[in-house]
């Protein structure tokens, strides 16, 4: 069975067992800041089982997109040493929302598994593992399945703590988590490894094929474990492992799915031996890397984008490993699409993209790669133990780019390790970083509050009553918050927006009589709103029916600039193309700020364009419509959907001029493009590989730089008392006049000082018939000095010239002497004699040398002693 068959039959099976099919949703989570990556198939279900969250089925099954590097859940640093571990991998799953749990759960995945109508395994060949205690999953296996009690295993907590076990699944530190059951399949005695639980279990032989977990509890922060509203189930099959098993194959890397992964790699690296370590290393990581980048992610050096990174390199790396020193990582997106592209369309959408991102990441790796590589190997041959030391882990990772875990790789490939603690001491700094990018906000959720739903109201009212329903302080529960307190209010109904979607949240007031509360900014968590706020006077307390009163002015500007977001969006993929997608906004009362990608500066002509087009439809003046529908309905209308925002199955569309812009959006708008007055882009920059952000202003706003703008135009005006329209004429006119003044003044400079050079000739001294001519000529520059020295020269016959000039406290110095004589008298020796009197330097050629010093007050003696000097070589 092809893998694409067995996807299929997946999923057709629990359709038939009353599962609604979901699509995979995007590698990165959708307002889960506990979360790196997607890495499993239940992550677009989290709220679903904390209950937070309703969805119009209980029972669902999908295949979803995971990558497992980086988070809790991080398989990186195995991959290219197992046959089993991927940092990209599908996962088959189906999952139960307070609907069935252990019997049917564990009796679907029997049949999918074993029935002849579907796999037909056999039954032999697979092994159950149970969580210790769970008795209840024991028996199920045992009397009413047959799994005889040799293959039937108990699993404690073998990780060293409670819960911390192989079979009880959790999906990061805080979260939906429970007890679980895992199957797996023999192999066979050809393969080194021993059933789960023995010490051979982590050889290849017994793999585990399915994990099925009974979620029944929310983890939080401080450990604890809270029962979840229904006890419910989420189960997951990778899909590479269940198709080795159904192709015949002990190693994923042998399945259809890499076949062609492998030869592209093979192609592209020019090795080809199929079964060496590092093409499947890149066979692995060019899926990781291709779906993040065309889920949005793009390389960086924090948070997502680093882990992307150090993916990207470590197969850089590898492919260096086989001696190709050229660029070939990019040319296997191709490959990738030709294998993947049917499942996931947008791997032909976005492909140039891909290859594009890759390409960049591997023009710059390489620069630094070959250096980095020379370090490591040097540090190599010093090394008397087999620690590699801290210091040089983070040299290459601070200077050569080397991430730790690629150093890590390659000492391991030496039978080395490296001196993590000391590396890490090393980077203290750049970790702190790293880990506020892995928490961005405060997770009330995590911290065990059960905070109530709030109904958002604001669409359509800016004024409403809510009930208090909670208070937090410092992130625990109060029930009263008093004058000068900062806290966290939380109402049943709410026209206050929290920040989303890339609109920050509304501020305003909540007030209850002589009771004043200032909201600073509203914040989304699950479905709640946190009204962020400061207490102006009086008091609030749980229970207070308060008027909550949004700022409207603000949200107004707010409206206006995400509005023309959307029409920036779209006439940036009508002036720019298709492949421009947001790749972030940020939208309040001032400005708006849109990162899209795109590969080149915007040129001030297209950024013209693209401004003229959204005032166009801004000057239409087209009511803005809003609708809810669901996905499919939205989709045809053509919506864009947008990178790291979490739909549900009704999504909001909003359109604007007649189609001109239609987006899924949960923001709030304008009622008619007019409203925004006007668009003015302030700035264009690139932000990161192949991603540019606009920045613009619009209603008042723009109207206020313009009226700057306007201002410093008359001022210019004033100044240059020119009309408008002659202002540029006259500027330009202004600036070649002054061009023309500092010739002319350099050229009466020099004049000034040659001026009555037939004078000043007559102070030559005549030394055995060659004129010798010492003068002080004040005010002269230093070009004006030499000139002045030619011209004495060429006036004198035979002769010795020696000028000073004194300006700004120095003395410059120049000699001159004819060719005739500069056997006997050079230029550059006569010079170092005089300005070493005046406490400098100077030298040259034997016909002109200059010079220089500032001790002034010798600088007479120091020319009195000339004649006699040159006397010295002429006698
Ligand atoms: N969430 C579980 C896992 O990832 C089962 O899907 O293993």
């Amino acid at each position: 069975m092809k893998s694409a068959e067995i996807r299929n039959a997946f999923l057709k099976y629990f359709e038939t067992k009353g599962h609604t099919i979901v699509a995979s949703s995007s590698l990165v989570p959708a307002n889960d800041p506990t979360l790196l990556f997607t890495n499993a198939g239940m992550n677009q279900f989290k709220d679903v089982f904390l209950g937070g969250d309703k969805r119009p089925y209980t029972r669902a099954t999908s295949s979803q997109r995971c990558v497992r590097a980086g988070g809790k859940h991080n398989d990186l640093e195995n991959v290219g040493y197992t046959a089993r571990h991927h940092t990209f991998f599908e996962m088959l799953g189906n999952f139960s929302f307070g609907d069935y749990f252990k019997r049917d759960a564990i009796t679907y995945a029997w049949e999918f598994l074993t029935s002849k109508d579907w796999l037909n395994i056999p039954a032999e060949k697979l092994w159950v593992t149970v969580y210790a205690s769970d008795d209840e999953a024991y028996d199920i296996w045992n009397k009413e399945v047959g799994i005889p009690a040799e293959r039937l295993i108990r699993i404690g907590d073998n990780k060293g703590a409670p819960y911390a076990s192989d079979n009880f699944w959790a999906m990061g530190d805080t979260g939906p988590c429970g007890p679980c059951t895992e199957i797996f399949y023999d192999h066979g005695a050809d393969i080194w490894g021993g059933p789960p639980g023995s010490p051979e279990e982590d050889g290849d032989r017994y793999i585990e094929i399915w994990n099925n977990v009974f979620m029944q509890f929310n983890r939080t922060a401080d450990g604890v474990l809270h029962p979840l509203p229904a006890p419910s189930v989420d189960t997951g099959m990778g899909l590479e492992r269940i198709s080795a098993v159904m192709q015949h194959v002990h190693s994923n890397y042998e399945i259809d799915l890499f076949q062609h992964l492998l030869a592209a790699a093979a192609k592209a690296t020019g090795n080809h031996d199929m079964e060496n370590k590092s093409l499947r290393v890149i066979a692995d990581h060019i899926r990781s890397c291709a779906f993040l980048i065309s889920d949005g992610v793009t390389p960086s050096n924090e948070g997502r984008g680093y882990v992307l990174r150090r993916i990207i390199r470590r197969a850089i790396r590898h492919g260096h490993q086989l001696g190709q020193k050229q660029p070939f990582f990019h040319k296997l997106a191709k490959a990738l699409a030709e294998v993947m592209g049917d499942a996931y369309p947008e791997l032909n959408k976005n492909q140039t993209q891909i290859e594009r991102v890759l390409l960049q990441e591997e023009e710059q790796f390489e620069k630094t790669l070959d250096k980095g590589m020379a370090v490591l190997e040097d540090a190599f041959s010093q090394l008397s133990g087999s620690i590699v030391p801290g210091k040089v882990v983070f040299t290459l990772y601070d200077t050569y780019g080397f991430p730790v875990d690629l150093t890590a790789d390659i000492a391991r490939e030496r039978g080395l390790s490296i001196d993590q603690e000391g590396y890490e001491a090393a980077m203290a700094e750049q970790r702190a970083r790293a880990r506020a990018a892995g928490t961005f906000k405060v997770d009330y959720s995590a911290a065990g509050l059960d905070l109530p739903a709030t109904e958002f109201l604001g669409y359509s009212s800016l004024v409403e009553q809510g009930n208090v329903l909670a208070l937090l302080q410092d992130g625990k529960k109060v029930d009263r918050l008093v004058e000068g307190q900062d806290g966290v209010v939380l109402l049943d109904k709410t026209p206050f927006y929290a920040e989303s979607g890339g609109q920050a949240g509304d501020c305003g007031y909540l007030e209850l009589g002589g009771n004043r509360v200032e909201v600073r900014d509203c914040q989304k968590q699950g479905s709640s709103h946190l009204h962020l706020v400061r207490v102006l006077q009086g008091a609030i307390s749980v229970g207070d029916l308060v008027a909550a009163r949004v700022d409207a002015g603000v949200r107004q500007a707010t409206a206006l600039n995400h509005s023309a977001t959307h029409l920036l969006h779209a006439a940036l993929r009508k002036v720019l193309g298709e492949h421009v997608t947001q790749k972030g906004s940020l939208v309040d009362s001032e400005r708006l700020r849109f990162d899209f990608s795109h590969f080149e500066a915007v040129s001030a002509e297209q950024l013209k364009t693209i401004e003229n087009l959204v005032n166009d439809q801004i000057r239409v003046n087209s009511a803005v419509a809003t609708e809810l529908c669901d996905m499919d309905a939205a989709k045809a209308k053509g919506a864009m959907a947008l990178f790291g925002e979490k739909y549900g199955d009704t999504v909001r569309v909003l359109t604007m001029g007649d189609g001109f812009s239609v987006e899924l959006c949960g923001g709030t708008h304008v009622s008619r493009t007019g409203d925004i007055g006007l668009l003015r882009i302030t700035s264009e920059s690139g932000v990161a590989a192949g991603v540019r952000r606009i920045e613009a202003i619009t209603g008042a706003k723009a109207l206020e730089l313009f009226d700057h703008v306007e201002s410093l135009v008359d001022a210019a005006g004033r100044s240059l008392k020119a009309n408008r329209d002659s202002l540029i004429e006259k500027l330009e006119a202004l600036v070649a006049q002054n061009r023309k003044l500092e010739k002319d003044l350099a050229s009466l400079k020099t004049k000034l000082a040659t001026a009555g050079s037939g004078d000043l000739l007559s102070n030559a001294v005549e030394v055995a018939g060659v004129k010798v001519l010492v003068l002080n000529l004040e005010g002269a520059d230093a070009k004006s000095l030499r000139d002045s020295a030619d011209q004495f020269k060429n006036k004198l016959g035979s002769a010795v010239v020696l000028l000073a000039a004194v300006e700004d406290g120095k003395a410059s110095l120049i000699a001159s002497v004819t060719q005739d004589i500069t056997s006997k008298i050079k230029a550059g020796e006569l010079v170092a004699y005089v300005a070493a009197q005046i406490g400098g330097k100077g030298g040259g050629r034997p016909d002109m040398a200059q010079g220089g010093g500032t001790e002034l007050a010798t600088l007479d003696a120091a020319l009195a002693s000339v004649v006699p000097w040159v006397s010295n070589f002429l006698k």
